[in-house]
């Protein structure tokens, strides 16, 4: 079902000579800012996630739900690096 080139998720250290690039796999997940808000197939996750967020955190308090489940996913990403 889906038809659109995805990149592989286990290169990324290879494609940056051997370094994790951890705030770059963020940014490319959030999604918020950059150039992804531009257009991109992959949906933006930060807004998903802030939508997921318990709803009475409150602006400061979901956001800071947001940021660790992305700096969960990206850890996880780092930890399958072939
Ligand atoms: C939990 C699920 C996902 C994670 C963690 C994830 C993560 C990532 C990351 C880290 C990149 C950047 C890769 C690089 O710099 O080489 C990326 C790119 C991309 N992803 Fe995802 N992705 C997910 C789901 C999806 C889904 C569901 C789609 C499509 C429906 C998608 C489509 C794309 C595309 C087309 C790119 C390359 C172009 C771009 O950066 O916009 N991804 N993804």
């Amino acid at each position: 079902m889906l038809n659109i080139h995805v990149p592989g998720l286990t290169g990324l250290s290879a494609a940056n000579d051997g370094k994790f690039p951890f705030l770059d796999t963020l940014m490319a997940i959030d999604g918020r800012t950059g150039v992804r808000g531009h257009g991109s197939p992959m949906p933006i996750w930060g807004d998903r996630y802030v939508a997921s967020a318990l709803e009475d955190a409150g602006f400061h308090g979901s956001e800071l739900i947001v940021r660790g489940r992305l700096m969960a996913l990206v850890e996880y990403i780092e930890s399958i690096q072939q």
